[in-house]
């Protein structure tokens, strides 16, 4: 055997291993916590930590709360915890090499040790490749078309635009992409279908092109629109059309415009109005709102949907998908500023929705082209909360309305409305308000609104253990508390200063016990609360089971940060006295278990007594 054959063979092999510690590395400092799970939940911020549904259990009050410094989750009520790595294991249901290659692909940084990547991701690499491709095609093929760029010159859009959202043309002929792609490749992501028509492409957050829209040029081209179908990398319930280039703006100015098509979107950008998106031919879904939301903190959201009667179902369908995608979460705002009180705080508000209507039945594009932008931004600066929108529309309706048999049927249809605000303050002003323009009697409107109200709980920050089931779960408990002063992040309470204390309590659980071994072996080198607690989740990385308790040691210690030293001390104190305390009677209660067991004699069973006495002086208890 040539040594000097295995020599480069095994340097080889260490370098790959290196590379993949490295990437692995790089992958933890890539993910950020609050972005990985807000692409599966919606999350508010709520004190220090932020709170929302927890995906992992079913429940209607926000339990799950994620940690944006320390890079953790953890559920109060399933007890589910961890780091976002565990996050992504769970809710995809991955390994965690699974999820290490997902996410290389993602981040696209190299994984050398991870193997074959899976078809899929192959797949969809190609797709994006190829759309890519096309895009540049297309938009050649609109420099050399006239006729395409006098249909867009005409629609009002001039080349920044253009440039911006990447337009293009496709020609009769797919000769060009046929040459160069797998034809039926090219059938399956609908390239082959797009003839003689204005290309829109639809990226995604990131701008990878993920889908296209054509445009006819002239009416009697059918249909009007052709749209990719769904494929690995594009899911119209998931994908919003000018999300790429509306982010920046909805963080900006804290607010989305949801519109229905994709030259409202394309003519708002001509007119300065960057904060807009809009579905792709399909209903409003919870997933999209969930996208929103991350860009835009406190949510306000303006329905721009056409006038027509479909528009307006829209709007009211979609602002149900964004109360059930924010519920749990506090209400939605019901209020004006000129309705504003003290008891009202904004922090509750979940979601605050807004009707952009134009009254003249024009779609947004046709009314900024006709009206111009400042026009429009009157509209959004006078657009009502979805409440005087729906109470609106049910009365302003039927204005001719009086027989008492009408004037009931037009209460019953606005008395859930009213149910639903939660607010009395706010809610007697509406039932004001409706009454009167309904000329009913208040106070009947009054206790028929009362007999709908809903229950509904604000999301509560639980508090840690306060409820055991048993004196065993008070005991591990004691132990996490214990545990968790490592990580108090308090000069005086260091966490060598912390061993000291705790050198000798022993620990029941498995999980604390793998822990406290840990940090026996790197505090010297990590006497720091924040270094020693990353270090611990390097060390348990595929570790799942001790994640959770780690992360729920970091959730522990929150409530003990504001503990003077004195009170700290006497925490530790009382703590370590606690669990001595325990040990001794549990080992007092086997010994009589013991006895009880073998039957013994008077005699033996003063030997156990010596025995225990034994162990309690010996404990200096
Ligand atoms: P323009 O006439 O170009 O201004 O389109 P629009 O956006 O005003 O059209 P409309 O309000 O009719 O449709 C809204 C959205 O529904 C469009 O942007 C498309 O996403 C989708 N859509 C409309 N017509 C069709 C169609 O014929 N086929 C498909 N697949 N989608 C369509
Ligand atoms: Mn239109």
């Amino acid at each position: 055997m040539d040594s000097n054959f295995n020599g480069k063979k095994m340097d080889r092999a260490l370098l790959k291993k290196q590379s993949t510690d490295n990437a692995v590395e790089e992958i933890k400092n890539r993910l950020d916590i609050i972005e990985t799970v807000s692409e599966h939940i919606v999350l508010k911020k709520s004190g220090r930590n932020y709170w929302g549904l927890c995906p992992f259990h079913k429940e209607k009050t926000p339990s799950f709360s994620v940690n944006a410094e320390k890079g953790i989750y953890k559920c109060f009520g399933c007890g589910e915890g961890g780091d976002s790595i565990s996050f992504l294991m769970k809710v995809n249901n991955t390994s965690f090499w699974e999820t290490m290659v997902m996410l290389a692909q993602k981040f696209n940084i190299e994984l050398p040790e991870a193997g074959v990547t899976s078809e899929s991701s192959e797949y969809k690499k190609q797709i994006l490749e190829i759309n890519k491709y096309a895009a540049e095609f297309y938009k050649k093929m609109l420099l050399e078309n006239k006729e395409a760029k006098n249909y867009l010159l005409k629609r009002g859009i001039n080349e920044t635009i253009i440039e911006e959202f990447s337009l293009g043309f496709a020609p009769v002929s797919a000769d060009e992409l046929i040459k160069k792609y797998d034809k039926d490749i090219l059938q399956k992501i609908g390239l082959l279908s797009f003839k003689n028509r204005i290309i829109i492409p639809i990226q995604d957050e990131k701008g990878n092109f993920i889908a296209f829209g054509a445009r006819a040029m002239a009416d009697s081209q059918g249909p009007k629109y052709l749209n990719s179908p769904e494929s690995p990398v594009f899911n119209k319930s998931r994908s919003l059309f000018g999300l790429y280039q509306a982010k920046d703006s909805i963080k900006e100015l804290d607010s989305v415009i949801l519109m229905e098509g994709y030259f409202d979107v394309i003519s708002a950008h001509s007119h300065g109005l960057a904060n807009v998106v809009a579905t792709l031919g399909t209903a409003l879904t919870e997933q999209h709102i969930r996208i929103v939301a991350r860009y835009s903190e406190s949510r306000r959201i303006y329905l721009a949907f056409d006038s027509d009667e479909a528009g307006v179902n829209a709007t009211n369908r979609g602002a149900e998908i964004i109360k059930s995608a924010f519920s749990g979460l506090g209400e939605i705002r019901h209020f004006d500023e000129n309705f504003a009180d003290s008891t009202v705080k904004q922090d509750r508000t979940a979601c605050e929705i807004r009707v952009i209507t134009t009254n003249t039945g024009k779609d947004p594009d046709e009314f900024l082209r006709e009206h111009g932008a400042e026009a429009y931004k009157e509209l959004i600066n006078s657009a009502p909360l979805l409440i005087d929108y729906q109470i609106n529309r049910i009365i302003n309706l039927n204005e001719k309305i009086s027989s008492p048999q009408d004037k009931a049927k037009l209460g019953k249809e606005v008395i859930p409305l009213l149910s639903e605000i939660r607010n009395s303050i706010i809610r007697n002003e509406y039932i004001k308000l409706v009454a009167g323009r309904l000329s009913i009697d208040e106070e009947s409107l009054n206790i028929e609104v009362r007999k709908n109200l809903q229950k509904v709980t604000y999301p509560q920050a639980n508090k840690n253990g306060l409820l055991f089931k048993n004196q065993e779960e008070k005991y591990v408990l004691a132990q996490k508390n214990l545990l968790s002063l490592y990580f108090l992040n308090n000069e005086k309470f260091a966490p060598l200063c912390i061993n000291n204390y705790i050198k000798e309590v022993e620990l029941s659980d498995t999980h604390l016990n793998l822990i406290k071994k840990h940090i026996d072996e790197i505090i010297d080198e990590f006497n720091d609360s924040d270094k020693l607690f990353k270090e611990l989740l390097n060390k348990l990385a595929e570790n799942e089971e001790a994640k959770k308790v780690l992360t729920d040691l970091i959730y522990r210690v929150e409530d003990k940060k504001d503990l003077n030293f004195e009170l700290l001390e006497q925490y530790l104190t009382d703590h370590i006295l606690y669990l001595k305390t325990y040990q001794v009677s549990e080992r007092q209660k086997q010994l009589r278990a013991s006895y009880y067991a073998d039957n013994n004699d008077d005699t033996s069973s003063e030997l156990h007594q010596q025995k225990v006495k034994e162990l309690i002086s010996e404990r200096r208890l």
